[in-house]
């Protein structure tokens, strides 16, 4: 067996330039709004792909591993081979990676997505029986459906910017997590960004112990008093519970965001809006709605980096990948491949209703298989919901630029943050 095909270093120090650095550069942990709002004007997300596609077009599709040293560590190049690292998780490819422990490890030591072996079944059990993976609508599917109503009904027509929207958001994800009596504890919410900025740096910064039991501590007071209708009602309030939880509201951040790029793309989109309004219409699960929601996180996926670890030494295609070589799945390179997909750059929520993207292997915007993500359906029921209620009756435009347009590619890089829109009443 031949070691992997190597990138050399220069090739190893232009992944690190146009894709990790750029990646890291905007927070992979908490997004840096400063720095999106430059990345997004160099459109860094277009130049991370060509880089990635040039060096596919030099070596071919399988892994590649790069120059870096001290560590073993490869790029996923092949649909094929993201179906596999994803099927194939956790064994014999962790998502405990080396670099997201040290990340992760700030706020939510307990985490399901950095344990192994036993400890990560247990957790996973854990998280797919209060998410309610397997199934399509989660039981507390209409107390998510009246506080979402609840809170949105608080905005009313004219300028909507993210510093408007996000307050809005957090109430509504406390009292769907913890309760109502969690709906104005901002502190909470502002102490796990605090820890979020620190796992930005992973393994440079030290652990934020004090901020970290200050926050764990307070979850654990939240969910004690967590009455049925919260997701977290009857879970009980151990350090583990505390730290899964961490993870919710950081994840519920990312819905946030998705939550904003989707109603730009509904706003300048009237044929996909019509669409929707009739799908709220016909009072029919929203399935139209659900789609706009995965068809934004394809385009601008929350998770950019999949990364994973190989737990054992692996025959990849005759070649040999050592036991503990780290793999990047860079998601947009697959989600915009416009060499495969002539929908690449457009907002097509049609392909998650009529098969084509299940036909994709590495179109995964909540990732796949056992280590994806536990609460797709959850996630996908609040999101349409609270875009239901936004767009029911208003018609909103967008004010600043980029300016999402169908008939031109939309941008690779889309800052949330930035986006000014307008609800007309
Ligand atoms: C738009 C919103 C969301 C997106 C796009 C998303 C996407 C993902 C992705 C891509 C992963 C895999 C990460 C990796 O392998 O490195 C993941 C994992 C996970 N997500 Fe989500 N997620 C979202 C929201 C949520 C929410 C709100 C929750 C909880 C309430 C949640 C719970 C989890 C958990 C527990 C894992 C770890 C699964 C494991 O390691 O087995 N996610 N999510």
């Amino acid at each position: 067996m031949s070691g992997l095909p190597a990138a050399s270093v220069a090739e190893t120090a232009q992944v690190f330039a146009g894709v990790v650095g750029p990646t890291l550069a905007g927070g992979v942990i908490k997004r840096r709004p400063r720095v999106l709002t430059v990345l997004e004007k160099l459109q860094a997300d277009a130049s991370a792909v060509r880089t990635l596609q040039k060096l596919r077009a030099e070596h071919g599709d399988g892994l590649l591993r790069l120059a870096v040293p001290g560590r073993s560590f490869a790029l996923v190049l092949s649909p094929d081979d993201v179906g596999r690292v994803l099927a194939e998780s956790p064994e014999p490819f962790t998502p405990a990676n080396l670099e997201k422990k040290a990340a992760l490890s700030q706020f939510q030591p307990h985490g399901v997505l950095i344990s192994d072996g036993r400890d990560r079944d247990r957790r996973r059990e854990w998280n797919e029986r209060a998410l309610e993976t397997s199934r399509p609508t989660h039981h507390l599917a209409p107390s998510v459906a009246a506080k979402a109503a609840e809170e949105f009904a608080t905005l009313g027509p004219g300028p909507l910017g993210w510093d408007a929207f996000a307050p809005v958001w957090w109430r509504m994800v406390r009292r769907i997590v913890f309760g109502d009596h969690a709906r104005d504890d901002q502190v909470t919410t502002d102490l796990l960004g605090r820890l979020r900025r620190a796992a930005n740096w992973s393994y440079l910064l030290p652990r934020r112990r004090r901020s970290r039991e200050e926050f764990l501590g307070r979850v654990r007071s939240l969910l004690a008093r967590a009455p049925s209708d919260g997701l977290a009602g009857g879970l009980g309030a151990g350090e583990d519970v505390a730290a899964q939880i961490g993870h919710w509201l950081f994840a519920f951040d990312a819905a946030g965001m998705v939550t904003f790029r989707t109603l730009a793309l509904l706003a300048t989109h009237p044929a996909q809006r019509q669409q929707a309004r009739q799908d709220i219409a016909s009072g029919d699960g929203l399935g139209y709605l659900r789609a706009c929601v995965l068809d934004t996180v394809r385009l601008w996926p929350t998770t950019p980096a999949i990364l994973r670890d190989t737990t054992k030494e692996l025959d990849w295609n005759g070649h040999r990948v050592p036991s503990g070589t780290g793999l990047l799945v860079f998601t947009p390179l697959f989600h915009r491949d416009d060499s495969r997909l002539p929908y690449a750059h457009s907002f097509v929520p049609e392909i998650w209703l009529d098969g084509r993207a299940q036909r994709e292997p590495a179109l995964v915007p909540f990732s796949a298989g056992p280590a994806g993500c536990p609460a797709k359906n959850l996630v996908l029921f609040t999101v349409s919901t609270v875009l239901a209620a936004l767009i029911r009756d208003r018609d909103y435009t967008v004010d600043s630029s980029p300016k999402p347009a169908p008939g031109r590619p939309l941008p690779m890089t889309f800052d949330n943050f930035s986006v000014r829109l307008t609800g007309h009443p």
